[in-house]
């Protein structure tokens, strides 16, 4: 009888019997959606980033799959705090823990947030989101250091359950370095990398037009195109967040080699976001599968057998 592979992890604390589960984004921001994840192969369920009140979104056509990835406008449509918190009642019944994605449109929203779920038992983490690039008007804050500071000094003083971030993609090496100074100041528990690369354009030659309505075409790029940029967002905050803290690989997540690489660039646990838009649910049993077959033919028994373990040549 050959030996178990085990894909488990753990993430703030909380046991994940499989490291691969959904990006805030497609398919959870409504309780078919989170319940279809929730009765999945996922590791856990993650919501849609919540806002303080419900909304509709940017105009669509808002979210384009393209060969290589996807292009994204969807401006936060949500359907409020308190009705992602009234979901954690439900999703206690799956064996899972739930994280809620908090993307307040203002520091004070963001505080008012996490005050108000605090009381939520049920809730394992907090996911803040720094990096979406789609709400017209308003800036990316894990772009601007000083301001992700200044956020996290105010929700370190309410939160009561272990809290992470989502960050954008950074290029550029000094900017890897500010943003986890100003992360190994806070008791961050997990840090995903990487959302979209915002602002992104993709033009239809036929139509000689952008594809998506929102702020003239341009979007949030996910998929193929940006495994590369956020393999480079995993392995630099590795090595720099303190050992604490966990990595959340984020970005181009198709195969069961893909979640290999970021696991061995120091992914604890890995999430799937274009290619759960396209497949659902079953990707996560699909990818698991894949997964298990890599590390079996490689003679790894689970992932800290090999997590972070990229060599240099
Ligand atoms: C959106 O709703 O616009 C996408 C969410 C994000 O990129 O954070």
């Amino acid at each position: 009888m050959p030996s178990p592979i085990l894909i488990s992890t753990k993430i703030a604390g909380f046991g994940l019997s499989s490291c691969l589960y959904n990006a805030s984004g497609p398919l959870c921001s409504d309780a078919d959606e989170l319940h279809a994840i929730g009765i999945s192969h996922a590791g856990a369920v993650l919501s849609k980033s919540a806002t303080l009140q419900e909304r509709q979104g940017n105009e669509e056509p808002r979210y384009v799959d393209t060969r290589w990835g996807s292009i994204n406008s969807m401006g936060l449509p949500n359907q409020g705090y308190e009705f992602y918190a009234r979901f954690s009642e439900q999703a206690k019944t799956y064996d899972k823990p739930y994280f809620m994605s908090v993307s307040g449109l203002s520091h004070d929203d963001n505080l008012h947030i996490i005050k108000e779920i605090s009381g939520f038992e049920n809730i394992a983490g907090i996911e803040l989101n720094l990096s979406c690039p789609n709400v017209p008007g308003k800036p990316q804050t894990g772009y601007d250091f000083e301001q992700s500071r200044r956020l996290l000094e105010m929700v370190f003083t309410e939160v009561k359950q272990p809290l992470g971030v989502k960050l954008p993609p950074y290029f550029d090496m000094p900017h890897f370095e500010m943003m986890a100074s100003v992360l190994n100041d806070f008791p961050i528990s997990f840090v995903t990398c990487v959302n979209s690369i915002g602002n992104g354009l993709v033009v239809d030659p036929d139509l000689e037009s952008v594809v998506i309505k929102p702020k003239h075409g341009f979007g949030g790029i996910g998929g193929d195109f940006i495994k590369p940029t956020a393999l480079a967002n995993v392995r630099q905050f590795y090595t720099l967040l303190d050992k604490s803290v966990s990595i959340i690989g984020c970005g181009g997540v198709k195969t069961g080699m893909d979640a290999f690489e970021h696991i061995l660039c120091g992914a604890s646990a890995v999430q799937i976001g274009t290619q759960f838009m396209r497949e659902g649910t079953g990707c996560f049993e699909r990818v698991a599968n894949e997964l298990t077959d890599i590390m079996r033919s490689k003679g790894y028994p689970d992932l800290e057998s090999f997590r972070g373990k990229l060599k240099d040549i």
